[in-house]
């Protein structure tokens, strides 16, 4: 099969990572890209020139940047065929050492964020007839970890919103694709990415500071490659129909794995008593 003539892209959180990867293989492979950032001066000289790339300053937790950098695209570009959610900061820390600011902080950019991104997207694909939403969730978007309490939150509400979502776009020839990567080597895991908890409960203390330990041990050890990933991207976007979920990574593929396992021992467990819950008499219509 032959790839798809140039398509535009809208990558997020272009400037570091998986979305400077996005951004390098997309370019390379003849696509235009939009690719927004906190920092689009870093992103314009992480890339050698070319009229297909267009830096855009975005902040996702800002909806007018948002507007504004959705208008510059189509200033430049006149479409986008693919959006992909990428921008997401991770804060690590138990519940209760998570002050609610930091909660807020979590949900705005990896919730709210793509949700204002989308918002200002949407429009352009819904008059185009066509469109491809890709969600950068996690393996934390399908299995809760200690210390990830809510940075899992912020994925599964990314997860439930865009499978959702993805029933209210079809009928306007718009696909959504959600992505798990496992680990993968980029700076998430680098001082520069991880925010650490505000609040100070002595009970966790002890467990707390293994956890920080076990993580900064993590930079530069991951097993996944973002090269790879964005290889793997390219190719999902030329499927027709592109998949609805990519589970990235073995790592990834045996969390999947094992949550459907876990899903199916808890409905196996409680079936009779689940199966039971109908009201006794017939319906009435
Ligand atoms: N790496 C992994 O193992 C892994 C695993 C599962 C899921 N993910 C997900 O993959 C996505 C990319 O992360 P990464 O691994 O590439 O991490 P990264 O190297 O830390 O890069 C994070 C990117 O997000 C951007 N960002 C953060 N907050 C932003 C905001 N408010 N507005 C715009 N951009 C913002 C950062 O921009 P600045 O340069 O301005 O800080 C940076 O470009 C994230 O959604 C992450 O949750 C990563």
């Amino acid at each position: 099969m032959s790839p798809d003539p140039t398509k535009v892209w809208f990558i997020t959180g272009a400037s570091r990572g998986m979305g400077e990867a996005f951004t390098t293989a997309a370019l390379a492979a003849g696509h235009a890209v939009v690719a927004t950032g906190r920092n689009p001066t870093a992103i314009e000289t992480a890339h050698a020139q070319t009229d297909r790339l267009l830096a855009v300053r975005l902040d996702v937790t800002d909806v007018d940047e948002a507007t504004a950098a959705v208008d510059a695209a189509m200033e430049r570009f006149g479409r986008i065929d693919i959006l992909i959610n990428n921008a997401g900061s991770s804060f690590k820390g138990f519940f209760e050492e998570m002050s609610p600011a930091q909660v807020d902080a979590q949900l705005a950019t990896n919730l709210v964020g793509p949700m204002n991104v989308t918002r200002a997207v949407l429009p352009v694909m819904r008059a185009q007839g066509s469109g491809h939403l890709i969600a950068i969730s996690s393996g934390a978007g399908l299995v809760g970890f200690p210390y990830s309490s809510v940075y899992a939150a912020s994925k599964f509400g990314l997860e439930g919103w865009m499978g959702a979502l993805r029933h209210e776009v079809e009928p306007f020839g718009i696909h959504v694709t959600i992505v798990n990567p496992g680990w993968f080597r980029t700076g998430l895991a680098s001082p520069e990415s991880l925010i650490w908890p505000d609040v100070t409960v002595a009970d966790y203390a002890e467990r707390s500071a293994a956890q920080k330990q076990w993580w900064q041990a993590q930079d530069g050890q991951q097993s996944g490659d973002p090269v790879k990933l964005a290889a793997a991207l390219i190719a999902l976007t030329d499927a027709h129909p592109p998949p609805t979920r990519f589970v990235a990574g073995e790592d990834a593929l045996a969390l999947a794995e094992r949550k459907i396992a876990d899903l199916q021992a808890d409905i196996d467990a409680y079936r009779e008593l689940s199966a039971s819950l109908s009201v006794d008499q017939p319906l009435e219509r």
